[in-house]
């Protein structure tokens, strides 16, 4: 139990709904959906589709009935803050550009925070069927099996990945300074396009490493606790321990932590001021 809720329950409770809401992703994914620009401006390349929505109204449906007291952050709708301890963050559907190009890459990430602390988190890929669990001192897990961070120790053959902000066209802190460090260093850098399974795939020990600008919390909480609780390390951009608000995340390993840190570069200039617009707790 932690303040008074059981965590057993809760993970049933998030199974149900997550798979839910992927069946009904999977639906519009084999059909048609409409595409929305969410900036009015012609240029913008941030989008949201009717399954971002679909999604999203099955989860927040869900939360509210089984748990009306608790504060709701959802990436397609206003936050929902009542000043509770308890705050659901949810992506309905991370990858959404591949999801709008039927690029088979995208998830649905959800997780429960008590006090500014993550909790449980939960990733599902419904077309591979994976869904990635963890609970806060109580490890990960892939559909029920027990997952670890690589063992990967040299830079040279650990395969990391990143993305791109929406706004790296326009704003210099775009990521690709950062990306041209780190290619050289490594045996390859992916860039698939959902920052929620990036982390689950490093937890699991697909990937080496990641890192990523100015992520959302939604994008981030599941898979920060898949990392630490799959035996990871997970960071701010100096290498700090961090919290699902930050500007700038590093997760890996851990043995290749320090060196992926430096070969990203951000030390130095990292601002701890520096933090993601999303909504904070405190
Ligand atoms: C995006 C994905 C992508 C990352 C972007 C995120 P969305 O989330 O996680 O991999 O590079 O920064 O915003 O918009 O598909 O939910
Ligand atoms: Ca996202
Ligand atoms: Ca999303």
């Amino acid at each position: 139990m932690t303040g008074g809720i059981d965590i057993d329950q809760v993970l049933v409770f998030m199974t149900e709904v997550i798979t839910s809401a992927g069946a009904e992703i999977l639906s519009y994914h084999r059909g048609e959906f409409g595409v929305e620009r969410k900036n009015v401006k012609e240029s913008s390349i941030d989008i949201v589709t009717d399954a971002d929505r679909a999604s999203e109204d099955i989860i927040v449906e869900a939360i509210r009935q089984r748990f009306p007291e608790h504060d709701i952050v959802s990436e397609e709708r206003p936050p929902e803050i009542s000043g509770s301890p308890w705050r659901w963050l949810i992506d309905p559907l991370d990858g959404t550009v591949n999801f709008s190009h039927r690029y088979p890459v995208f998830c649905v990430s959800m997780s429960l925070a008590h006090e500014n602390c993550i909790i449980a988190g939960t990733v599902y890929d419904p077309l591979r069927g994976e869904l990635f669990q963890a609970a806060s001192g109580r490890g990960a897990y892939l559909n029920g099996l027990p997952i670890h961070v690589s063992t990967t120790d040299r830079m040279e053959r650990s395969m990391v990945a990143t993305g791109f902000p929406y706004d790296r066209a326009t704003h210099p802190d775009n990521n690709l300074a950062e990306f041209c460090r780190v290619m050289p260093r490594v045996q390859g850098v992916r860039r698939g396009g959902s920052a929620a399974l990036d982390l689950a795939y490093v937890a699991c020990g697909r990937l080496d490493g990641f890192w990523e600008l100015k992520l959302k919390p939604w994008d981030m909480a599941a898979g920060m606790l898949l990392v630490s609780e799959a035996g990871g390390r997970v960071s701010d951009g100096a290498g700090n321990p961090t919290d699902a608000y930050t500007y700038c995340v590093v997760a890996s390993n851990g043995i290749i932590h320090d060196r992926l840190v430096e070969a990203i570069g951000r030390r130095g200039r990292f601002d701890p001021g520096e933090r993601t617009d999303g909504v904070r707790q405190d």
